[in-house]
């Protein structure tokens, strides 16, 4: 039996499609290791509670040996009270058609009440994940709704564009995935990101001089990577599911755990010309539980074009939440 103590994680939207390809990979163990047991809370509202406890009973079948409680709630206060891991997954998904920007009124309203919850009681060491969309934006608004938790614990997630850029680039180079690092996604999780080649690196080598074709990397990959969420609805008839809950996973898993380099969507401290306080995807390691922009890169004129591009409509979504009163 494991000695360590349980962490509870709080999954909101467990009854979602996301949220059952997560619940059961964070209750074997993948999140947060194999010897750290989890309690996890599943926050839902009314009309999906039924659904939520049927993935419970789905749970407790699987006789997880690190699981050590479950509990079902469509109270915020009660799932977020203690909560050390928050995976803020509930939201209204996009469908065929719809913009992110769409989203923001109906999912804003969402997310205050939220990091108002989390303000309330969480634990101090929380950490906290935002995958619905807009999920930059979303982010912002639970952490300007939470001023007692340092805003560095909020988080938003762009590493499934990570992971989709990295399997992009392994097939046109015929290298397996684990030769590529240094991937990087830039900006907003959302058409506008900026997949960037030039400082990544194939066994060493920059990966823009290893794919040695700018007309791919400008009209194929670019648009490829940052469509794919559209594309995964167009042929599947809903959002992707299980490769974002593997991102979510990777994402907690990265940042508790530690990595050199990955993409995350995190507050921004003037990096890189990023203004101050925006959510945004930059490269980050992660060190004893803690993130920081690497820094240092050199970034030529196309890439400053397509980080600006991406960071001004984080603005105006920043801005358009400001007029709701969001924020
Ligand atoms: P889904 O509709 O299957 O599930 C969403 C769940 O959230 C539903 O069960 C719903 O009842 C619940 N919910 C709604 N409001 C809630 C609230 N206030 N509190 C708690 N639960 C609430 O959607 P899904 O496919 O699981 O996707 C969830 C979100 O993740 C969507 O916004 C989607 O666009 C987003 N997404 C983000 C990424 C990313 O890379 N950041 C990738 C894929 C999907
Ligand atoms: C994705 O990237 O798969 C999701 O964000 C779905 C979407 O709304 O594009």
């Amino acid at each position: 039996m494991a000695s360590k103590p349980a962490v509870k994680v709080t999954v909101t939207g467990a009854a979602g499609q996301i949220g059952y390809a997560l619940l059961f990979r964070i209750a074997s163990g993948q999140l947060l290791g194999p010897d750290v047991p989890v309690r996890l809370s599943l926050l839902e509202i009314p009309p999906a509670l039924k659904a939520a406890e049927g993935t419970a009973m789905e749970l407790d079948d699987c006789a997880f040996p690190l699981l050590a409680g479950i509990d079902i709630t469509d109270d915020a206060k009660r799932a977020f009270d203690g909560v050390n891991v928050a995976m803020l997954v509930g939201a209204r998904p996009r469908t065929k058609g719809m913009e992110r920007g769409d989203l923001l009124e109906a999912n804003g309203g969402i997310f205050k009440p939220q990091g108002e919850a989390i303000n309330a009681g969480a634990a101090d060491d929380v950490r906290v994940l935002v995958v619905g969309n807009p999920a930059n934006t979303n982010a912002l608004i639970a952490k300007a709704h939470a001023p007692d938790v340092p805003g560095e614990r909020f988080t938003a997630m762009t590493r499934l564009d990570h992971n989709r850029a990295l399997s992009q680039l392994a097939a046109k180079l015929g290298v397996a995935v684990t030769d590529i690092a240094k991937m990087t996604i830039w900006g907003n999780h959302s058409a506008t990101q900026y997949p960037d080649l030039f400082h990544a690196e194939v066994g060493g080598q920059s990966a823009a001089a290893a794919v040695n074709d700018d007309a791919w990397l400008r009209d194929t990959f670019i648009p490829t990577v940052a469509k794919r969420g559209a594309a995964i609805i167009e042929a599947r008839g809903a959002s992707s599911a299980a490769s974002a809950a593997n991102a979510a996973v990777d994402h907690v898993h990265d940042w508790v755990n530690g990595t050199d380099w990955t993409s995350m969507a995190v507050v921004s401290d003037g990096s890189y010309g990023v203004p101050e306080g925006l959510i945004s995807s930059f490269p980050v390691r992660c060190a004893d539980g803690k993130w920081e922009i690497v820094q240092g890169l050199e970034i030529d004129d196309f890439s400053r074009e397509k980080i600006d591009a991406s960071v001004a409509e984080l603005t105006e979504e920043r801005d358009a939440v400001r007029g709701l009163g969001l924020i």
